[in-house]
């Protein structure tokens, strides 16, 4: 959720926040603004809407500075405004502040800022209350004045600070959501993301949770929340700048698609070794940790929980133990049995997804073993782990989640066939089977992209569909979910999957002339049962698109059109068929002029509960 950058040193820092913020878009977009330090006075400009309109805003104006922070926004408290839109000033000016997360107990310091200090607000938002509150306990100390402010807000947090009368310096302080300075030569940064500063600077420090970051042109000094200095190590990003371009693509989401084949054989030749094994490198789990693990949790939001649904089935069959799956919200509220026998399984794209972190925190606490499968190297997630599985789909940009979650599986298919040949619940013929048509599935989705041509005419008669359904069995309706939460992140189309065995105790009520139904079938000893599940759809005059293994001619009389996957294992096809269903959204939303890469309502990143 929302971006920060921030800039201190020998270039226009304007330039500077304005480029960083454009990479950031994609955590927010209702609306962006900049404070920056002009001889001793704060200039700050915002804008509702994207960065687009902050910069023709400010197009004209003389913003020459050598200081200064930016933000865009993703509004948590407060509609989208210029108001509402960060940076936000102490009462005297003298303060901006911009700030990712939630400050829970602002009401309460807004009402004493208001009784105490006479402290007047104009937005709706909690970040005016920082910039108030530390702007009463400034005097004349920046530094002094946010440590004190952090001391009496409770929340998740990372903010940026700047002072009208301390031009050396930038301030920031990061609890539960991402911070990052970068490291230049005669010039710093601070950002809320990597890619904020991939054009920048390439030596980074992470920042941890309590941390301050006092951020001159030629330093970058980290503190703990005891004010004492801390030591870090200089993080190098390997990604490059172009990483995160479109590269001639109409959206990033359709560059991601394309990108998955390489994704996926990076993610499987990081970890295959000459003799066919896994290699854990990095990963200290122990063979009599793996015999021994009595319960596996796999716990995740959104795109990664549709993953983890894979990975349950995945690891009950090869490990033969018993795997619970759940959403992070609800995990971590409940009293889960998690003991030190428990291996927890946190999956997460960015590693900042605040509830996974915190699930993972309460697993952690009650003794479980935490093995991570994230993206983003350095992240939260991986760093509070005891083990990180990476998956090296490279920076995903697009909200809608596709190389990631398909990495994800990757990531969950190799482990799960390592842990089963280590404990011996799986056999080396069987194991190298798998991992031959784990080899072969980048070249597959090549096909399927290839095809991507049929997905678009296609969706020209599906486009307008008020109602679309997704349905399958076994790991088919693992997929269903996924497909159908793309779908109805980027068209707006009201969209839900089920199990097709569910549909009769209920859900079959919705089926309707013009209900349009996406059936997975591809698991080859649950087709007959499918078939069936096709049939009530049929019989209520609902309309059929199917997704087939290519062979299945006999479902082309069930369907009014059949997307076809290559032959492979049942095991493998999630790892195929939701390349099309990935398609299908994109062409849809594209149809319908959605705004694909930024949804409305969503980012890519939520940092708060
Ligand atoms: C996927 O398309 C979504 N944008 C969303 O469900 C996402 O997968 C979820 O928020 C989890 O994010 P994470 O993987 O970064 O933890």
């Amino acid at each position: 959720m929302c971006g920060i950058v921030g800039y201190i040193g020998k270039n226009n820092a304007k330039d500077v926040i304005i480029e960083g913020l454009k990479k950031l878009e994609y955590r927010g977009y209702d609306s962006a603004g900049i404070a920056i330090n002009q001889g001793g006075k704060l200039k700050i400009k915002k804008h509702v809407g994207g960065i687009q309109n902050l910069e023709n805003l400010i197009k004209k104006e003389d913003m020459e500075s050598h200081l200064g922070i930016g933000h865009t926004r993703w509004a948590t408290h407060g509609a989208p405004s210029d108001l509402n839109a960060h940076p936000h000033v102490s009462m005297d000016g003298n303060i901006a502040v911009v700030h990712n997360g939630i400050i829970e107990n602002y009401v309460e310091l807004k009402e004493m800022l208001k009784k105490e200090y006479s402290c007047e607000f104009y937005s709706d938002t909690d970040t005016e209350v920082i910039a108030k509150l530390i702007g009463v306990l400034y005097e004349g100390d920046l530094v002094d004045a946010v440590y004190k402010a952090v001391d009496m807000m409770r929340g998740a947090y990372a903010i940026g600070a700047i002072s009208a009368s301390e031009d050396d310096k930038l301030v920031a302080v990061r609890k539960d959501a991402p911070l990052i300075a970068g490291i230049g030569d005669g010039e710093n940064y601070i950002a809320s993301d990597i890619p904020a500063l991939l054009k920048f600077v390439k030596e980074i420090y992470l920042i941890e949770n309590n941390e301050t970051l006092v951020v001159t042109a030629d330093k970058v000094s980290i503190f703990d929340e005891n004010r004492n200095p801390v030591e870090r190590e200089v993080f190098h990003v390997t990604w490059d700048a172009d990483a995160a371009e479109k590269g001639g693509y109409d959206h990033f989401m359709l560059k991601e698609i394309h990108e998955q084949p390489k994704a996926l054989e990076d993610t499987l030749s990081r970890r295959l070794g000459e003799d066919g094994l896994i290699n854990l490198d990095g990963i200290s789990m122990t063979k009599d940790e793996i015999e021994n693990f009595s319960k596996i949790y796999i716990v995740a939001c959104g795109t990664a929980y549709h993953a983890g649904l894979v990975g349950k089935t995945l690891i009950e069959k090869y490990v033969k133990v018993p795997v619970e799956i759940d959403v992070a919200s609800e995990f971590r509220y409940r009293d889960p049995f998690v003991d030190d026998k428990t291996l927890f399984i946190a999956i997460s794209q960015s590693g900042e997804t605040l509830d996974t972190l915190e699930a993972l925190r309460v697993a952690k606490r009650k003794g479980a073993r935490v093995l991570s499968i994230v993206n983003v190297v350095g992240s939260t997630v991986a760093r509070e782990s005891d083990d990180v599985f990476y998956t090296w789909a490279g920076p995903e940009i697009a909200v809608a989640s596709t190389k990631a979650y398909t990495t994800q599986l990757m990531c969950l298919y190799l482990l799960s066939l390592h842990m089963g040949l280590t404990k011996g619940t799986l056999e080396r013929a069987k194991y190298d089977a798998v991992i031959e048509e784990l080899k072969a599935v980048s070249d597959k989705i090549r096909l399927i992209l290839k095809d991507s041509a049929k997905i678009e005419k296609l969706t020209k008669k599906l486009y307008n569909r008020d109602n679309i359904f997704f349905i399958g069995r076994g790991l088919d309706s693992a997929v269903a979910y996924e497909g159908s939460l793309k779908l109805k992140e980027i068209s707006y189309i009201n969209s839900f999957a089920i199990a097709a065995g569910e549909l009769k105790h209920g859900t079959i009520a919705l089926m309707a002339p013009g209900t349009l139904v996406i059936s997975l079938a591809t698991q080859d000893k649950l087709f007959e049962k499918m078939r069936s599940n096709m049939q009530e759809v049929i019989a209520r005059d609902a309309d059929i698109v199917s997704i087939a293994k290519e062979g299945n001619e006999s479902i082309e009389e069930q369907s009014e059109a059949v997307i076809y996957i290559p032959e492979c294992a049942d095991e493998i096809t999630p790892l195929l068929s939701i390349v099309p269903l990935q398609l299908f959204a994109y062409y849809v939303a594209k149809r319908r002029n959605c705004s694909i890469d930024k949804p409305k309502n969503l980012a890519k990143s939520v940092t708060v509960e």
